[in-house]
């Protein structure tokens, strides 16, 4: 791995035998950016890459020199105005008005490693040998502002990690309205733009078009990452596809308002941008003040998006998730709110709870309803003390009575919220956010805690950290079930109210660390309304998140598939619900929700005991099967295989790393009459090596990947005698080698 600098042509090349990332320092001392994709070999100068030629109607830098014109040159991090029309990177707004900069190279710095990024989520490293840092000074000699872009490359892997941190060394206050993580200037637009958008219950359905002259875009500007878009975006040549093909994936590491773009010029060179939106963003940088952004990862990947993704799973399943659970196979887990909702009693959980131990779960999850006044969703957000009508010894004696039998017992809490009738609220109401003079809305009749100010933040905790040190509890659901309105904090002067939403989620981050920090043997688990804020940021806190609301089978396929291509599949709660499913009714097979929610952190929404004993069998069977194969499952390497959103098959696969073991997860969408034969071909397996399929017939890797598995045999699905096939069949195959 290594970051070259070759001085006489004022070029960086970062390159690690997987990609190569080129920069350059242009005639004007802007950063120029000449390549990213596959490794090549270094030289002196790739100053041919610059391509400047002169063209009518563009503005140019220096009189003496008709071809250099920002306008056509791919650039590092942009600025708008100064021959550059595009959408820029950063802008600062000046006292006298104007938004004109002018970055010039200043210095820069290679180190082993990678640095923190105070208060914010961001990759780490292990070790010095792991990565390494290049860290280019820019400066703006007029405002006497200092930027420093940082580059870290990881040792082996195809990814690139990138933030910016702004310093104002000048006299004058000035205004950050743009700041982004990642800009990436690319050499034409032959790509298809694909993002993961959709709506509570219908989380990050995958999209794709083709990119255009103009912009296209995702954003969120909810306060949160939000159901709607993901802060995750790909651009892949077209006829490329899971094994095969170019294709770019771009992370950001936040939780917040994001904006992400490719925006094609009339040249066809397509500007990538990616980091906090600056619809609403107004950051005020004083003498003497730094801004760091949060971080964005950008993955190339020559082969194809299943390796983009297994790129994206390695790196933030391992160097971005932290703690006691980031490699530990996780609990079993069974949630009360789809059994219960706001329905129950202590002795009522701990029946549920009884018979879940019975079955195998290892984990008791308490969701809403037992603190304060919330007997409904009315009230009690916020008085983070259990009711003592519903649990007369707290929490402390219900998780006292669930550890008795053998299982750990979770918590929720929804931190950042409060009910207007709540003792919280009659105490603080200056604490909500809200704007003077202006009507302030309700969502799921609740108010948000203002999270930009310490001393709400200060006193969440205290009232959370009493809980968890009193009672044994080993796991919190972190839930968060609305946006944003009226943004405005009663703690930042008028100059400083567009830097609310940024500081919120910097005291979520800063509630969540004091958290991990005090109580490193909690389990947590992310959650916003199902998958409103699923995102690398809270991955740094929560290595896993409650993916979606909607627990059905047929539709988590596309919602676990969707989050797949960025998110690894520890970190995607899934559970089995009763049925008819509470979401949209439908009646899917037990097995069936089963084997969906088993490529996940896996767990159940359900009162078992309202199950049949053959029901209670397939659940043992299951939980069996999940206890046996959990580490293949949650760690190993994954395949996408058929597309929900391409046909009536889905089916994935997860390999370990010895190659030895597989499982094939196989499910139909509506039965067929007298359908066609059915192969799905496998990938990731050792060629060399012979499998059994479920401990039967063999076969090689090299025919399982190239002939394909046949799942229109009797076994896979074909009406027989001792196994009927059914809408929403499916079946998981376990390859030995
Ligand atoms: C929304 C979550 O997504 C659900 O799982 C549940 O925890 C409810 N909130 C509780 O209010």
């Amino acid at each position: 791995m290594s970051i070259f600098y070759h001085q006489s042509t004022g070029t960086f090349h970062l390159t690690n035998g997987e990609i190569s990332y080129l920069m350059k320092v242009l005639p004007n001392g802007a950063l120029g950016q000449l390549y990213f994709g596959q490794a090549i070999r270094d030289r002196e100068s790739f100053d041919h890459l610059l391509e400047l030629r002169s063209r009518p109607m563009t503005a140019v830098v220096f009189p003496e020199d008709r071809c250099f014109s920002l306008e056509h040159c791919k650039q590092e991090y942009p600025a708008y105005g100064s021959t550059d029309f595009r959408h820029p990177a950063v802008e600062l707004r000046q006292p006298n008005g104007s938004r004109i900069t002018d970055f010039v190279y200043h210095s820069h710095s290679i180190t082993p490693g990678k640095p923190a990024l105070p208060g914010l989520p961001a990759t780490y490293c292990e070790s010095d040998a792991e990565a390494e840092t290049l860290t280019i000074c820019l400066r703006d000699a007029l405002l006497d502002v200092y930027l420093f872009l940082s580059y870290t490359l990881f040792a082996g892997q195809p990814a690139i990690a990138r933030s910016a941190r702004l310093e104002n060394r000048g006299g004058e206050a000035l205004h950050l309205t743009a700041a982004m993580s990642l800009s990436l200037d690319l050499p034409d637009s032959g790509y298809e733009f694909i993002h993961f958008s959709g709506a509570w219950s219908r989380e990050r359905h995958m999209k794709v078009r083709r990119l255009e002259q103009g912009i296209q875009s995702v954003e969120s500007t909810r306060g949160h990452s939000s159901h709607n878009h993901n802060p995750f975006i790909m651009l892949r040549r077209p006829g490329a596809d899971e094994e095969r093909g170019e294709v770019m994936g771009f992370s950001l590491i936040y939780s917040g308002n994001f904006l992400a773009q490719a925006e094609v010029d009339n040249w066809d060179t397509t500007r990538v941008t990616i980091g906090i939106n600056p619809f609403g963003f107004d950051w005020k940088l004083a003498p003497g003040e730094t801004f760091q952004t949060p971080e964005a990862v950008a993955v190339y990947s020559s082969a194809g998006m299943g390796a983009m993704s297994r790129t994206f799973h390695r790196l933030y399943r391992t160097r971005l998730a932290r703690g006691y659970w980031r490699d530990r196979p996780r609990p079993i887990l069974l949630n009360n709110w789809e059994a219960t909702y706001f329905d129950f009693t202590e002795d009522k959980l701990v029946s549920i709870a009884e018979a879940a131990r019975k079955d195998g779960v290892e984990l008791f999850v308490l969701d809403d309803g037992w603190f304060g006044a919330r007997t409904n969703e009315n009230a009690g957000l916020g008085d983070w003390t259990a009711n003592p009508d519903r649990l007369p010894g707290g929490i402390t004696r219900l998780a006292e009575r669930v550890e008795q039998l053998g299982m750990k017992f979770g918590l929720w809490f929804e931190p950042e919220m409060v009910n207007r009738d709540s003792d919280l609220y009659r105490a603080h109401p200056d604490w909500i956010i809200q704007t003077p003079g202006r009507r302030t809305s309700l969502g799921r009749n609740q108010y948000v805690l203002d999270f930009s100010r310490r001393e709400v933040v200060d006193h969440i905790y205290g009232m959370m950290a009493k809980i968890l040190s009193e009672a044994k509890v080993s796991y919190i659901k972190w839930d968060m079930n609305r946006s944003i309105t009226e943004a405005f904090s009663a703690s930042l002067p008028p100059d400083r109210q567009g830097e609310m939403l940024h500081r919120y989620i910097l005291g979520v981050y800063d509630l969540y660390e004091r958290l991990n920090t005090a109580f490193p043997h909690v389990l947590f688990e992310s959650c916003a309304s199902g998958g409103g804020r699923f995102d690398p940021g809270l991955l740094y806190y929560a290595p896993q998140g409650w993916a979606s609301d909607d627990s059905d089978a047929v539709e988590r396929l596309k919602i676990q598939y969707g989050t797949s291509f960025c998110y690894p599949i520890s970190s995607i709660g899934a559970h089995v619900s009763a049925v008819p499913n509470h979401q949209l009714g439908r009646v899917t097979p037990l097995a069936t929700r089963g084997n969906v929610a088993c490529f996940g952190a896996f767990g159940y929404e359900l009162d078992l005991n309202r199950l049949t004993e053959a029901e209670r069998e397939e659940v043992r069977r299951q939980i069996a099967f999940v206890k046996a194969y959990r580490q293949v499952l949650q760690f190993g390497d994954f395949y996408r295989l058929l597309s929900p959103f391409a046909g009536g098959f889905t089916a994935w696969m997860a390999v370990s790393p010895d190659k030895k073991t597989a499982l094939v997860g196989w499910y139909k969408t509506l039965n067929e009459v007298n359908g066609p034969y059915h192969r799905i071909r496998l990938q990731g397996l050792d060629p060399a090596l012979r499998y059994t399929v479920d401990g039967g017939a063999e076969h090689y890797g090299d025919e399982l990947m190239q002939v394909g598995l046949v799942t229109s045999d009797a076994a896979a699905g074909e009406m027989t005698a001792d196994r009927y096939t059914c809408d929403f069949d499916s079946r998981i195959f376990v390859l030995q080698a």
